[in-house]
């Protein structure tokens, strides 16, 4: 990056009497980080002279300079070649000096009728609707990954946790699904920012509009936006759509944070439900035996950078005076981080899930530990007349029996059984095996194998 530090250098150097502080013009540039919105930025000046040519402000002949000048400056940054300087500031003004090096005059002219105020707007919707194309397909992949590994383990058992302790026998299947009903949520989440984000700022210049006859709705239509937006103050003023993609983004962290956390039990040898593929694992350099869970550690911990851009982007909004305030070119770094990160991680998931190993024999062990099927009893006691309540107690004794004998309710005898209850008999033991447990529970939403196939099918439906 060139530091060439001209008053006359500067494209709004005219009232200025001195140059710009050194350090104020690295303390005050942009161009470090909102190059990446280069591509964006042309995209957005070519539709705007395209328009400014129909309304009649360009001439043809000074569109097509134009357009041929930029893009030979986005092959330029492309190619490596490209000079940023960091006394022109920002991405904008970088580029439209350069579009001025290469065609002369006529490129001063490409900002008539506009201001950067609703062209870095305009730059960030259309990188954002673009990344948010990119992680919806992300986030499908991921689902998708789920509902092969779901469909796989329809059958397995495991124990079902309420505050980490056994529960109730559940599928690994249906446990899967519960993990692909949060992402699904997230998708519509972020479909449904994806609407507030597509509506094109241009136009409204530096805050109230221009006063050449430009032609908003047929820019719209050329950057594929769904409408112009309505008020031109709102329109440079406010970065809300990048919050609302944060906040989405905070609760698919959150989401994929506490997938890392059962990942992270799971592979432990005192849980020893499945097993990560060593390419997903790390070692340690004084413990011959690790293999380390990296991969969901890691993602767990990059909730925290997320959530703290939500709180950084609210923040640097809510104490704004209308209209646009240099405070919003802080928008970017915690909005493209939090971008880089969320496909990062969904990234290392799609590729992960579908490689994770279950070991169904641990997970059925697992979940004849612990007493599982005690409410099984309690159910079957209630199907025989004894009222919920005191099916509660007797069951209550029963297990506290079999903690006193190291053994689970499907171990004692029927004689055993009958102790605590006499509408006990033999058929008893069916509801007692994990088995009989989960298939019992058939209905939408339930865990039984059947139920977990239902939902893959539905949700495959719902996805074509
Ligand atoms: N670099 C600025 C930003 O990111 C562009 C808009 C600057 N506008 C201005 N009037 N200084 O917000």
């Amino acid at each position: 990056m060139t530091d060439q530090n001209k008053t006359s250098e500067k494209p709004w150097g005219g009232r200025f009497s001195e140059p710009t502080d050194a350090f104020v013009e690295r303390f005050t540039a942009s161009v470090g980080f909102d190059q990446r919105l280069y591509h964006h930025d042309i995209t957005g000046s070519i539709a705007h002279a395209t328009m400014l040519a129909r309304v009649g402000v360009l001439t043809d002949e000074e569109r097509d300079q134009i357009i041929e000048g930029l893009q030979a400056i986005k092959a330029e940054i492309e190619a490596g070649s490209f000079g940023w300087s960091v006394s022109l500031e920002d991405v904008h003004m970088n580029i439209e000096a350069r579009l001025t090096d290469r065609i002369g005059i006529t490129g001063k002219k490409l900002h008539t009728g506009r201001s950067r105020n609703d062209q870095v707007a305009t730059d960030i919707r259309l990188y954002l609707r673009d990344e948010i194309d990119v992680i919806g397909e992300e986030i499908r992949r991921l689902q998708f990954g789920l509902l092969d590994l779901a469909e796989r383990e329809a059958d397995t058992v495991m124990p079902g946790f309420t505050h980490l302790q056994t529960a109730q026998p559940v599928t690994f299947g249906h446990h899967m699904m519960a993990w692909f009903e949060m992402l699904e949520r997230d998708h519509q989440r972020l479909l449904d920012c994806r609407k507030r984000v597509n509506i094109m700022p241009l136009g409204a210049a530096a805050l109230a509009g221009t006063t050449y006859p430009i032609d908003r709705a047929y820019t719209a239509e050329l950057l594929g936006f769904d409408a112009p937006t309505e008020n031109s103050l709102d329109s440079v003023s406010d970065r809300d759509f990048a919050i609302e993609f944060c906040a989405f983004a905070s609760l698919l962290m959150t989401h994929l944070s506490r997938f890392s956390e059962e990942l992270v039990l799971w592979t432990s040898s005192q849980f020893d439900f499945i097993d990560l593929p060593d390419r997903f694992c790390t070692g340690s350099s004084i413990m011959p035996q690790k293999k380390n869970p990296d991969v969901p550690e890691l993602v767990r911990g990059k909730t925290g950078r997320v959530n703290g851009h939500l709180v950084s982007l609210l923040t640097l909004m809510k104490g704004q005076p209308l209209a646009y305030n240099k405070d919003n070119q802080e928008d970017k770094e915690p909005l493209f981080d939090t971008v880089d990160t969320v496909k990062g991680c969904l990234k290392a998931y799609g590729d992960m899930v579908p490689a994770l190993q279950v070991k169904r024999e641990q997970t059925r062990t697992a979940a004849r530990r612990g007493f599982s099927t005690a409410t099984d009893l309690a159910d079957y006691l209630v199907k025989r007349g004894v009222p919920f309540r005191d099916a509660h107690e007797i069951v209550g004794k029963a297990v506290a029996f079999g903690v006193a004998e190291k053994r689970d309710l499907s171990e004692m005898t029927l004689e055993e059984l009958q102790r605590f209850s006499t509408v006990i008999e033999a058929d008893v033991f069916e509801v007692l095996t994990l088995d009989g447990s989960v298939q019992a529970r058939n209905h939408i939403g339930g865990t039984a194998p059947d139920q977990v196939r239902a939902a893959v099918s539905r949700a495959r439906t719902r996805l074509a």
